[in-house]
């Protein structure tokens, strides 16, 4: 069958489209012929080999994915058919997240066990049920279960402009918040306002601290006023911590789901006390949360925004893409 691969660690010229054997398909597990995969941040840390988990080679890389039931094992108890559109919940039991330490899902064929299988919505298409698990899934963990989101609040999103953070806009205005998001560069500034955020700071022209002071005022010391923001969303950390936490007003929360410029910033740890910060954490999401955001897509309530929907021949291209932060969104590639 037909995968993308690479063999060592490098950069996008590493990738190349070859051959892999069909898989086996074990009792309890569903072959699934794959029509689309769609790109993450943490893929291109993959094929660096800068995350220091230990890479299966030859390695194929996307942990999401979506496309349609070939077969069923022996063992497989539930009710579902040849032809079924359906996601993988890319992490496997005893084996793990599929891209990062077992192999992933870009080529034709996988097989996966039942429990990983999620069924896909009539009306949501392989495309946009390939870009929903691991950046829309992470944030309806983050912003719908854990955040406590409340109408009227205001939310600030650093780098709004990845997956994770534009599902995480469309979540904060789900739940009737006001969003500041962030993004470097005019033209994604524009697309992050045509995506509904309440305001932009383009983060190419202005320090956000700045931008969030000048604003809206800085969080009052005792509490009340309007200054600051009620939430943060900051899986960005390295520099962007200590300004972040300065934009908080009192009893605001942090949210973090991940640390793309350095997870052990310098912090400043008389904000977190006297403004009584709340830091929460978020990781990963369910199976069932990633039935329950498919649902919402078919309802119309949470449709993934795709950058660009691409032939898998283009997965150098799209590596590039992201390392050059040239993405709104997801980007998808077909099989
Ligand atoms: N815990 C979990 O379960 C989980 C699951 C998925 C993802 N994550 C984490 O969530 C984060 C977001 O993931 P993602 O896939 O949406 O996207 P991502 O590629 O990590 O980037 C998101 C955005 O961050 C900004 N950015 C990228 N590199 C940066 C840098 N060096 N300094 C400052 N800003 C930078 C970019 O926006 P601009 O270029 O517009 O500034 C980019 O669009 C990552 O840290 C990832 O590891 C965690």
């Amino acid at each position: 069958m037909k995968a993308a691969l690479f063999d060592s660690h490098g950069d996008p010229s590493a990738l190349y489209i070859g051959e892999r054997p069909m898989p086996d398909l074990p009792d309890a597990h569903i072959l699934i012929r794959v029509r689309a995969v769609a790109l993450n941040g943490f893929d291109p840390m993959m094929l660096e080999g800068s995350t220091g988990l230990k890479t299966p080679f030859p390695m194929v890389p996307c942990g999401d994915f979506a496309g349609t039931i070939e077969a069923l094992g022996n063992a497989v108890k539930g009710n579902w058919s040849k032809g079924q559109a359906v996601t993988g919940y890319p992490i496997l039991p005893e084996k793990g997240m599929m891209g990062e330490v077992t192999p992933g899902a870009a080529c034709e064929y996988v097989a996966i066990p039942e429990s990983c299988v999620v069924a896909v919505p009539d009306g949501v298409s392989h495309e946009e049920a390939a870009a929903m698990p691991v950046a829309y899934g992470t944030a309806y963990r983050m912003m719908a279960l854990r955040a406590g989101l409340k109408p009227g609040e205001r939310v600030l999103i650093l780098g709004a402009t990845g997956g994770v953070g534009v599902a995480a806009m469309q979540l904060a205005k789900n739940a009737d918040c006001e969003v500041i998001a962030c993004g470097t560069g005019a033209e994604k500034a524009a697309k992050l306002k045509e995506l509904g955020a309440d305001d932009v700071i383009d983060t190419g022209e202005e320090d956000f601290l700045s931008a969030i002071r000048s604003r809206y005022g800085k969080p009052a010391y005792y509490g009340g006023g309007n200054g600051g923001v009620d939430v943060l969303v900051n899986y960005i950390g390295g520099e962007t911590w200590v300004p972040g936490i300065k934009c908080v007003r009192k009893h605001g929360r942090i949210l973090v789901c991940g640390a793309t410029a350095g997870y052990d910033p310098k912090t400043d740890l008389r904000y977190i006390w006297s403004f009584e910060h709340s830091v929460i954490g978020s990781n990963g999401w369910s199976a069932q949360d990633q039935g329950d955001i498919l649902k919402l897509a078919a309802q119309d309530k949470l449709r993934p925004v795709l950058h660009a929907v691409r032939p898998i021949e283009d997965i150098a291209a799209a590596y590039q893409e992201l390392i050059d932060r040239k993405v709104v969104g997801k980007s998808v590639l077909t099989l």
